[in-house]
Formats: C-alpha cells, sequence, structure tokens
C-alpha cells in the first residue's frame, strides 16, 4: 500500500515526502507545480503531475496505484494573498477538497490527513490556543481551511472516510542538510524574507505593524519545526489506520515570538545585521497565535525534536547558504 502526498512538490509537502520516503513508505505525490518544485520532491517518490481538482486526473491515479492514505498539502496558503483574491482561495482549496473526497469515495481510500491551520481561529479568544476554542476567521485562507474540514466532517459521517486535521501553527526551517527547503515566488513569509536581508539579496525587512496587542507591538506567532509536522503526519496516518475516530489536533512549539523577537534570533544566528524597519500593517494578522499542543502529545504520541527558534532558524539558514536562489541553484 502507498500513501499519496497532494502537494507533494510544495515547501511541507517535499519535506513530508522525503520523511516518508526514508521511514520506508511506498510514496506518491500529486502536484500541479503551481507554487512546488519537482526537483524538491524525493526521487524515490512515484510523482503524477496533475491538479486535485480534475476528478480524471485523480480517477485514473488511484486506479494505477494502491493508495491506502491521502495526505492532503496542496491548498493555497497566503493569508496575504487570499485577502486580496478570496475566491482563488475557495476555488483551489474547498473545490479541490470536494473533487479529492469524492475520487477517494469512489476508489474506496478511507483515511486522509489534512493540512489545516492556525488562521482557522481568527483572533484567538485564549492563549494558547485549545483545539476546542471559538473559531472565526479573518481572513479568507483561514476559511477555507475551516469550511474543508467541516466537509471531511459531514463525508466522514456518510461515506466512513476518517480524517485527521493537523492545524499548524507558523512551519519553519529546512532539512538539516539543507537539501530542500523553503523556496517561494514571491516570499512572502517571514524567516526567508529575514534571511534574504541576511544574504544581502534585500535591503532591508519590514515588519509589518507595531501597533498589534502584544508586548512590542509586533505579532506573535508560534513556530514550528517542518520536520516535526512531518513526523505529526505520520503518527496520525498510523493513527487512522489503527481504526481510530476523525479528530483534530493544533500543532506548534506552544511559545510565541514576536516578528521583532524572530529578528533578533536571526541576527544571533547568522551573525548579520539585518536592518529592519517598522511599516504599516499587513491586511489579515491576528494579533497572536500560539497552540496549546497538549492534545497532539498526548492522542498521537507526538514529540517534536526542535523546542528552541534559534536551531530553528539555523537549519533555514544552512538551506539558505546552499541556496541562495533556491531550487534554481539545483542541477537536474
Ligand atoms: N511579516 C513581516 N514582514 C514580512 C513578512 C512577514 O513583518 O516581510 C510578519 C507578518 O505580518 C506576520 C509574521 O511576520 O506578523 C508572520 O508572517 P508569515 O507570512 O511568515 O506567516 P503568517 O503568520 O501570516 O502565516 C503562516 C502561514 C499560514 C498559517 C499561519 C498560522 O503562511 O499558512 O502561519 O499561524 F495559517
Amino acid at each position: 500500500m502507498a500513501v499519496l502526498v497532494a502537494g507533494g512538490a510544495g515547501y511541507i509537502g517535499s519535506h513530508m515526502v522525503d520523511r516518508l520516503v526514508n521511514e520506508g513508505y511506498d510514496v506518491v505525490v500529486a502536484d500541479n507545480l503551481s507554487t512546488g518544485h519537482k526537483k524538491a520532491i524525493n526521487p524515490k517518490a512515484k510523482f503524477y503531475e496533475g491538479d486535485t481538482r480534475d476528478g480524471e486526473f485523480l480517477d485514473n491515479l488511484f486506479a494505477n496505484e494502491d493508495i491506502d492514505t491521502v495526505i492532503h498539502m496542496d491548498a493555497f496558503s497566503l493569508v496575504s494573498e487570499s485577502m486580496k483574491n478570496p475566491l482563488k482561495y475557495f476555488d483551489n482549496n474547498v473545490v479541490g477538497m470536494i473533487v479529492l473526497l469524492e475520487a477517494m469515495k469512489k476508489a474506496g481510500v478511507k483515511n486522509i490527513v489534512f493540512s489545516s491551520t492556525a488562521a482557522t481561529y481568527g483572533n484567538p479568544e485564549r492563549i494558547p490556543i485549545h483545539e476546542k476554542d471559538h473559531k472565526e476567521p479573518i481572513n479568507p485562507y483561514g476559511e477555507s481551511k475551516l469550511i474543508m474540514e467541516h466537509i471531511m466532517k459531514w463525508v466522514d459521517k456518510a461515506d466512513g472516510i476518517h480524517s485527521v486535521a493537523l492545524r499548524y501553527f507558523n512551519a519553519a526551517g529546512a532539512k538539516q542538510d539543507g537539501s530542500i527547503g523553503e523556496d517561494h515566488h514571491p516570499e512572502t513569509h517571514l524567516i526567508p524574507i529575514v534571511l534574504k536581508v541576511a544574504a544581502g539579496q534585500q535591503d532591508k525587512l519590514k515588519i509589518f505593524g507595531d501597533d498589534y496587542d502584544t508586548p512590542d507591538g509586533t505579532n506573535v506567532r508560534d513556530y514550528v519545526h517542518i520536520l516535526d509536522l512531518a513526523d505529526a503526519h505520520i503518527l496520525a496516518m498510523e493513527y487512522l489506520k489503527k481504526g481510530n475516530p476523525s479528530n483534530v489536533f493544533n500543532l506548534g512549539s506552544s511559545t510565541g515570538f514576536s516578528n521583532k523577537e524572530i529578528v533578533e534570533a536571526a541576527r544571533k544566528v547568522t551573525g548579520k545585521k539585518i536592518p529592519a524597519e517598522v511599516a504599516t500593517r499587513r491586511g489579515g494578522d491576528p494579533d497572536t497565535l500560539v497552540a496549546d499542543s497538549t492534545k497532539a502529545r498526548e492522542v498521537l504520541g507526538w514529540k517534536p525534536k526542535f523546542d528552541n527558534i534559534e536551531d530553528i532558524i539555523s537549519t533555514a539558514w544552512t538551506w539558505k547558504q546552499k541556496h541562495p536562489n533556491g531550487y534554481e541553484d539545483q542541477q537536474g
């Protein structure tokens, strides 16, 4: 039996695929390469280029491969872009989920592990955030993922497709050897932009707003290493394969860092000055997002290995130094 990673050429997907391959799983990747990189996919995985909104593409894939679990990582995920173009997000994310579940139903595939997000909570009612806390997304990206979770819940009741939704907080870092990492075009995420400045590829960082309701006025986020996220998916997949019921888990480190603190940590890791200035707010940013991940630790047995922000940034810096221009620098 094989696991299908939908979106396996993306930042999180490529680390997921690599981890699965190294753990001995048979891995199939589906990706339309709209934002992902073919070079990021571990060559031991079987790659199908196509879109998960394309039912025929999925039907063929499921007919050719013996898939028992789908790991869904192929949603669009940029908060700011979703504020400007909500329909793009509802189309790709929500329609993609419907078509995928339809194809899984036809093929008799019963397990799905879904990359959900802290953005489902909106401005949280308390910190740290628990899974059952109030959810009122403040951007279309978070809204689309909450809708996808709801769709999975009803499809479980009707068709017995069990799901685990993993609500990530801020995914960061790279494989330690720097062979795969984060490469978005355009790049909008804080840590890779900070490292671009450190590498001299950008003059300075703009910190989007310092008038939030946080200790230093800049947004506070909970950074979790990409390999710890990958491990959580493997645990979630095994949890479902044992016949456990559908569930939802937060994945975070339970420690928050402000944007200013991230810049400071990156200065320490890189030894570079990293000029930064405060700019106006970006739309759709909640003040603070910090997870309570007790449930994932207790139920799944998840034990994140990276609990230090400098270690996380350091893996991203290794990738950046080895691949200053991302996958463009890589042969093959
Ligand atoms: N930021 C800056 N300057 C930049 C880029 C980002 O100040 O040049 C700030 C943002 O305004 C925000 C923080 O850095 O306050 C983190 O921003 P990111 O874009 O790195 O990440 P987000 O918190 O917006 O979103 C990420 C993922 C989402 C996920 C969310 C959950 O992209 O998919 O984490 O916490 F939902």
